[in-house]
């Protein structure tokens, strides 16, 4: 009987899995300021979320896992705070990439990068070059990335062959303009996450959070941990996905 009980509830939280999680890891500032710390520490503090989050996602099974490290507005903060950020960037990039390609993790970076040295730009080539073969986990960071300049890119491209006798503007349709987006060849976030208290969106995934779920915490990023991750599947799993159709159709469709 309790057997009975037990595998229709594991079989249907399995399926409801998310496939893709963005996070927008928020609140390191407050984290350092609240112990009277540094913002920078706040940071450190905060990749280390960043490595529990990744585990719990292999150990969960989740495909895609998008990260915003620093925004494209984040450039108008004060210089040594970006400084600081930057060298926590390349500093962790030496230190995690083997370990993530040991553990079958696959890594991108989108934004803009024309925007970093050198140094930076071939650590991120390096890292996607090292990590392109892995299946586990699809690790996403935005870096230098916003929603609006994503989707200015992707209408420049669609200009660009419209220019070149490519395309027709009759066939740029939103597939066509979405084929154009930074990580098109993903599947789109299923769950949102933003810690820190704050509940926007900032510039983030615009196209791509369409019909993605939404969850808020109050938690700082640096003490988001494995537990948190936990609840904000379970919110995920208690929630009904309609995109435009009723309840009942979903329900329909769910059991047959
Ligand atoms: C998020 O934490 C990290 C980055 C934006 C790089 P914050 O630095 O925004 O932390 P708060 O919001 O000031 O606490
Ligand atoms: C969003 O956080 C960007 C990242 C976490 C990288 P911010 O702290 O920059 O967002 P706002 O300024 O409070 O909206
Ligand atoms: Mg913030």
């Amino acid at each position: 009987m309790a057997q009975e009980n037990v595998q229709p509830e594991a079989r249907s939280a399995e399926q409801r899995v998310p496939r893709h999680v963005a996070i927008i890891m928020d609140g390191n500032g407050r984290w350092a300021n609240a112990r009277s710390l540094p913002r920078y520490m706040g940071h450190r503090e905060g990749v280390k979320a960043v490595r529990r989050v990744v585990e719990s996602c292999l150990d969960q099974g989740i495909e895609t896992l998008t990260l915003f490290a620093f925004s494209s507005e984040n450039w108008r903060r004060p210089k040594t705070e970006v400084g600081l950020l930057m060298d926590l960037f390349v500093h962790t990039l030496q230190k995690e990439v083997n370990r993530l390609d040991r553990n079958g993790v696959r890594m991108r970076f989108i934004g803009d990068r024309e925007a970093f040295n050198e140094k930076l730009r071939s650590l991120m080539d390096a890292a996607e070059a090292q990590t392109a073969h892995n299946d586990k986990l699809t690790l996403v960071i935005a870096v230098n990335y916003g929603g609006r300049w994503d989707l200015a890119q992707a209408a420049r491209r669609l200009a660009e062959r419209v220019a070149q006798g490519e395309l027709s503007a009759q066939d740029i349709d939103s597939e066509a303009l979405g084929r154009e987006l930074c990580i098109a060849d993903l599947p789109e976030p299923d769950l949102f996450i933003r810690t820190g208290g704050e509940q926007r969106i900032s510039n983030y995934l615009l196209w791509q959070l369409a019909y993605t779920e939404l969850y808020f915490t109050d938690l700082l990023w640096p003490d988001f941990d494995k537990a948190a991750f936990d609840d904000a599947l379970r919110s995920f799993h208690g929630r009904q996905r309609r995109f435009g159709r009723t309840g009942d159709q979903v329900e329909q469709s769910d059991s047959a």
